[in-house]
């Protein structure tokens, strides 16, 4: 008889993360039925959509992915939000502890990179360990380099934070500006968190990476050369399902009166703006798109959210309106040629006929879901992880174009001037711009590696293969 593979997966409680990693378990539950997954959330009281998220897969995930929600501990006291989530991690083991127990036996367990110390959960029972990474293989060909630098050189990578130097880097054609360098390896308060968790991942037997060989060939060769454990590209996984906003109050119009605003709308017309969870913009900033937007009268669909006031935990909250905050008579000046909206349904969105622009803040989720849709992107990057990213699809990958690459840590990044963002949007809407013409042929290309014997769907046959060989003897 075959073989049964019980998986248990540890997604860390943040959307971009847990998001690739539920569809990830539903596709190797729904393709193999000899794969059973245990999918153990630790729940933020200040989360909903997560909630809503899981519930909204239910459907899809059938009785092989099974969702389980771990007791909820108390909210731990941190400095910064990376802190927060070690600790929260830590709290939450013996409840791991306690579901394991109920399973029957579990032959792995698939942690989110950042919830590494979980495989001591994993080690204290006997059962491998895989680390999900979500992003790319450039950023984690980075992370391993770094920590090399650091253990086995002395380097110190703090240096690297205020330096303007350009570094030669193995797997990249350009030099890579040090400041944009994941920031947490290379900030003082984060750096034994990030080399932690990198001295974690060559623990691990393998890991899972949300990217595909056609993108990524040169980052994904250098990492198969490393040192280090295999490493399985099983992208691009972008999310199959919105999670439908439940607020009854936002602003700029219901989700179907978005759609039926962009029906209306002729093909490749429409601007996209959206910054993602993170994302949320002073007065002034708010302003200057503004202009911009007036300036091209190019159609935009802007999903513009509320500053949170305390930026270490809280996400950005809808506006209960735009009264105040959009520049004086915005509003009736861009009457149907566009919409500010709150919270948006991004994917959805970007795969609408009428969408032909994006502008990004960047994270790889978006990157991925914009490719995807086939989508340009012009980038504005708010923090350093995301002005790597950026730096990889302008400068590496020519698959989008720069609103402007602010190479500095500072949280608070300056007023992007109206002229800025005006270039970047005519540069995007181009209608037969290369980038453009490159964003199709590699949506193409990720569409393949999934498909039967594409890279990513052999890259996943083979986790299945290994995990089986690893708990056959
Ligand atoms: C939205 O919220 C209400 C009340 O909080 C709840 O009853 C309802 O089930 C929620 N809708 C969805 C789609 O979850
Ligand atoms: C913080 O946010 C809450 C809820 O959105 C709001 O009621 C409160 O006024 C804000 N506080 C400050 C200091 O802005
Ligand atoms: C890889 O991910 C990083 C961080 O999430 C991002 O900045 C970068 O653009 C991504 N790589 C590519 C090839 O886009
Ligand atoms: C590979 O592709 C085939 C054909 O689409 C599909 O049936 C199978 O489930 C895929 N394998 C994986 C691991 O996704």
């Amino acid at each position: 008889m075959d073989k049964l593979l019980e998986l248990v997966f540890i997604p860390c409680p943040g959307m971009g993360h847990l998001i690739p990693m539920l569809e990830t378990a539903t596709r190797l539950a729904s393709h193999d039925p000899r794969v059973s997954i245990t999918f153990l959330v630790m729940k933020l009281s200040s989360d909903t959509k997560i909630d809503l998220y899981t519930r909204s897969m239910a459907s899809a995930l059938g009785q092989r992915v099974m969702v389980q929600y771990l007791p909820q501990q108390d909210e731990p006291v941190a400095n910064n939000p990376i802190e927060y989530l070690i600790k929260l991690v830590e709290s939450h083991k013996p409840d791991v502890i306690d579901a394991v127990r109920d399973l029957p036996r579990v032959s792995a367990f698939v942690v989110d990179m950042m919830c590494g110390t979980m495989m001591d959960v994993a080690r204290s029972i006997g059962v491998p360990s895989y680390v999900f990474f979500p992003s790319n293989a450039s950023s984690l060909s980075l992370l391993f380099y770094l920590q090399e630098m650091h253990d086995r050189y002395g380097k110190c990578l703090t240096e690297y934070a205020d330096s303007s130097d350009m570094l030669d880097f193995p797997s990249f054609v350009n030099p890579l500006p040090a400041k944009v360098l994941p920031s947490v390896m290379i900030i003082k308060e984060l750096m034994d968190i990030g080399l932690g968790w990198t001295r974690e991942f060559k623990e691990s037997k393998g890991m899972l990476v949300n990217t595909f060989v056609e993108l990524e060939a040169a980052s994904i060769k250098y990492l198969s050369d490393l040192d280090v454990p295999p490493i399985y590209p099983i992208g691009p996984i972008v999310r199959s399902k919105t999670v439908e906003s439940n607020s009854t109050s936002s602003p700029g119009g219901s989700h179907a009166e978005i759609f039926k605003w962009l029906d209306n709308q002729p093909d490749s017309s429409v601007l996209l703006l959206c910054f993602g969870s993170i994302g949320s913009f002073c007065k002034d900033q708010v302003k200057e798109i503004s202009i911009a937007l007036e300036n091209t009268g190019y159609r935009f669909l802007w999903s513009l959210k509320q500053p949170p006031n305390d930026t270490d935990v809280n996400i950005p909250d809808d506006y209960p309106s735009f009264d105040g905050i959009l520049p004086e008579g915005f509003l009736e000046r861009t009457v149907g040629m566009g919409k500010v909206i709150g919270w948006a349904p991004q994917a959805e969105i970007l795969a609408h006929r009428s969408v032909g622009g994006f502008i990004s803040h960047c994270g790889w989720n978006s990157i991925l879901e914009s490719m995807w849709f086939g989508v340009p992107i012009a980038t504005w990057s708010l923090y350093s992880e995301q002005q790597f990213n950026a730096f990889l699809m302008v400068k590496e990958l020519g698959l989008s174009v720069e609103i402007r690459i602010d190479y500095n840590l500072n949280f608070n990044p300056m007023l992007v001037q109206a002229e800025d963002i005006e270039k970047g949007i005519r540069e995007v809407m181009k209608e037969e711009g290369e980038t453009r013409k490159r964003v199709k042929e590699m949506s193409e290309a990720g569409k393949k590696a999934l498909q039967e014997h594409g890279s990513s769907n052999m890259s996943l046959e083979k986790f299945i293969h290994d995990v089986i060989d690893a708990t056959s003897c």
